[in-house]
């Protein structure tokens, strides 16, 4: 493989001193981006996109043609795995994701298969590799699923929700059911994240974006305890390096020093914490990564300047920070913004790095 021509995504995940901070952003490749909406029309709709193993690898590029961008994110998305495992996966324009069968009882469980990642999710494992060989080395390319908790939303709703009614109806009705149907997906997501990293990732994301949403008991039983399994059974070192891990819990500023003991290198911040107070309470555990309010994006460039310095001033000096948002960029952000933002890490931070 061609050696990294720029690590410090890695080398920041591992806490390993860097130049200037790295940055990336959730949802970088998106509808944003002009090109992309072009893309997605050639390509006729979203799942073509990723099942499309040179579509993927043209919208993950993107991004990166644009800015100065420190790792790229496979395209692709959470709800391959359920789709795989027979839900039948689609998208209704504006409505978010459904699908064609929902999961409700012990017995609907008991009969999902666990999904093969080279047999049922190929396409995946083919747009890492594709996407790899196109980066050249440029940058390190991030694989990611969803938690098992938050795909076990979309699996029993059907598809988007307010109010998980579903959902935390069959947690407390039937919590033998839900543990099966956690125990089922956490081992999906460990041969499927592994499956990537085998294919060319080069760090991998768990997204729980839904775990905040529980009851602090229930967080620890029902998503922290399946994504501590997932951890312990991934590929930790792969073509001579380490292969990070990052456990990003939206709305888990409460419990960080749990998350920060499930075996992962980093966490992943929304902005409702601070992140200098969140380094004292994980302590040198863990990297950060976040944590800016994707919507201070809407705002003119001197405003997103000076949040960037306000995270990095709050940080501090020292590795361990990856730049990010708390959560995905939206379609209604000025690209030149995404710009600004990035850009203004990589300015401000090389004093925090001396
Ligand atoms: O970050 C990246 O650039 C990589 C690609 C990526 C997508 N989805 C592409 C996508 C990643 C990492 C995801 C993860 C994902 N998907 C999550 C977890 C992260 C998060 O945002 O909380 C979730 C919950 C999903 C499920 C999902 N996929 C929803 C709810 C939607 C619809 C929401 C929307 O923005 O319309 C999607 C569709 C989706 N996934 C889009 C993209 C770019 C928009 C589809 C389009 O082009 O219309």
């Amino acid at each position: 493989m061609t050696a990294l021509k720029n690590d410090r995504f890695l080398r920041a995940l591992l806490k390993q001193p860097v130049d200037v901070t790295p940055v990336w952003m959730m949802r970088q490749a998106g509808r944003y981006l002009p090109e992309y909406r072009a893309s997605r029309a050639k390509a006729g709709d979203f799942m073509s996109l990723c099942m499309n193993p040179e579509f993927a690898c043209e919208v993950t590029l993107q991004p990166l043609e644009r800015y100065p961008l420190d790792a790229a994110i496979l395209f692709s998305d959470i709800l391959t795995i359920p789709d795989a495992m027979g839900q039948g996966l689609y998208f209704e324009t504006g409505e978010g994701p459904r699908f064609r069968k929902v999961v409700s009882t012990l017995a609907d469980i008991e009969a999902l298969p666990i999904p093969d990642p080279q047999k049922d999710l190929g396409y995946v494992m083919d747009a890492v590799s594709t996407i790899r060989r196109e980066l050249n080395g440029r940058v390190p390319l991030i694989g990611f699923s969803g938690s098992p908790w938050t795909l076990a939303t979309y699996m029993v709703e059907g598809g988007s929700s307010k109010d998980f009614r579903k959902t935390k109806a069959m947690l407390y009705d039937n919590p033998v059911a839900m543990h099966l149907l956690l125990d089922k997906l956490a081992q999906s997501v460990t041969s499927y994240l592994n499956g990537q990293i085998l294919a060319g990732a080069q760090a991998v994301q768990i997204f729980d974006t839904w775990g905040g949403n529980l009851s602090a008991a229930a967080y620890q039983e029902f998503s922290l305890a399946y994504m501590r399994k997932i951890v312990s059974g991934l590929i930790r070192e792969h073509d001579g390096r380490k292969v990070p891990v990052i456990l990003f819990t939206k709305n888990g500023g409460l419990w960080l020093e749990s998350i920060a003991d499930a075996g992962a290198d980093a966490l992943g911040l929304d902005w409702t914490c601070d992140i200098g107070e969140a380094r004292r309470r994980v302590g040198s555990k863990v990297a950060l990564q976040g944590n800016m309010d994707p919507t201070v994006l809407y705002a003119k460039p001197e405003a997103i300047r000076a949040e960037v310095a306000r995270i990095l001033a709050s940080y501090g000096p020292g590795s361990g920070h990856v730049f990010n948002l708390g959560h995905g960029i939206t379609p209604e952000v000025d690209p030149e913004h995404a710009g600004a933002f990035i850009r203004a890490v990589h300015e401000f931070s090389a004093q925090y790095h001396r």
